[in-house]
């Protein structure tokens, strides 16, 4: 009997579920065992971390977020790093540990969801070690350059929207500006697509620079318009012009794999505090972006890309990634899955339509 392995890696985003149950009931139709590795490749670094999973086991899963298996972002097995008993911090190589394990427990696939990070594992895991791997993509960011989409995004970007037709009120009453800080890392997805639906005044996104004085005139112009509030929507990863990189928060996490954004809602709040003398609050939308239930689209895409990873397996397309390629699901090479950064066109019709309905970008166009 063929038997798979599954495992999260990165930050969860709504949909992982949805995934392991569609592999999980896939898999078993065709006749597979299939187990789960917890928190990433714990379960393959210690076998008594990995869960059957069963149809039965996932039958409840799909309409919930986060992800049954656990996830981390600070395990890469091939710079691990460990304190040992004399409180020192060493850096280990997990790899061939789990390369071992995994050929002993007779596994002849693993399929890898995870963001560029994971991916970027799993790609090396193929290339140096000889795993047969098949990734599945997921962030809430929607920043992978090799799929249409990336499930979590959706879910998050209605989060977003929601948060922003409630603060509509609250701004409103007190003749306030609110300024709300959104995820998305050096991408601008989340910003732009919730700050256009939840009717942003001015919406700022790493892909533009943004001029602070610009983004008061905005504000204060919509005085003249009888307009006694703002809402600005910030990526977390926008920068002023001028600003070598982007704000960051101290994070003394071991093993995280990358900086920790966050801190620029905070930073513009108080310029426009300063410079407009209006009343201004900041909030971070955080980790509530990506909890609760996938939306439809989400689930619907989570679940294609587990039925797409289990059709690879059996035609055994290793070292590749699922990617939506509308209407079909495609498979790309893992090399250059993980290598590019999907940006807001500063071009498109999106921005475009933004744009003509009165959003600002904090620059001068
Ligand atoms: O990549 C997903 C994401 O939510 C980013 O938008 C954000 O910058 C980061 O993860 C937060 O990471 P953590 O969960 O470690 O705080």
């Amino acid at each position: 009997m063929k038997k798979i392995v599954i495992s999260t890696g990165g930050g969860d985003a709504p949909g992982l579920n949805a995934v392991i149950y569609a592999v999980t009931k896939s898999a078993y139709q065709r006749g597979w065992e299939i187990y789960g590795s917890k928190s990433g490749y714990r379960g393959l670094l210690d076998p008594d971390e990995l869960i059957r999973l069963t149809p039965e086991k996932v039958e409840d899963i799909m309409p919930l977020g986060g992800t049954i298996l656990g996830s981390t972002n600070k395990g890469n097995p091939f710079a691990m790093p460990v304190e040992n008993l004399a409180g020192e911090i060493q850096t280990l190589d997990l790899s061939d540990r789990i390369m071992r394990n995994f050929r002993r427990l007779g596994f002849f696939c693993h399929i890898a969801v995870g963001g560029d990070g994971s991916l970027e594992i799993a790609h090396r895991f193929a290339t140096e070690k000889g795993m047969p791997v098949i990734g599945v993509p997921k962030t809430i960011d929607n920043d992978l350059e090799a799929t249409q989409r990336t499930f979590g995004f959706d879910t998050a970007v209605s989060t977003a929207t929601e948060a922003l037709d409630k603060l509509h009120s609250t701004a409103k009453s007190h003749d306030r500006v609110m300024v709300v800080e959104v995820m998305g890392r050096d991408s601008g997805w989340i910003a732009l697509n919730a700050g256009i639906s939840g009717g942003a005044d001015v919406i700022l996104i790493p892909e533009i620079p943004f001029d602070i004085d610009v983004v008061c005139r905005k504000i204060n112009d919509n005085e003249l318009r009888d307009k006694n509030y703002a809402i600005v929507v910030v990526a977390e990863g926008a920068k002023a012009q001028g600003m070598k990189k982007a704000v960051c928060k101290k994070s003394s996490e071991l093993g995280r794999d990358s900086e920790l954004l966050g801190g620029i809602g905070e930073w513009v709040a108080e310029h426009i505090r300063k410079l407009t003398g209006k009343d201004t609050r900041s909030l971070t939308l955080g980790h509530l972006q990506r909890g609760g239930s996938p939306t439809t689209f989400d689930r619907l895409l989570a679940l294609r890309f587990g039925g797409a990873a289990v059709r690879m397996a059996e035609l055994e397309l290793f070292d590749h990634m699922v990617a939506l390629k509308t209407p079909d699901m495609a498979a790309i090479p893992l090399a250059e899955a993980v290598k590019g950064r999907k940006k807001v066109e500063v071009n498109s019709d999106k921005l475009l339509t933004a744009r003509e309905i009165g959003i600002c970008f904090g620059d001068s166009n």
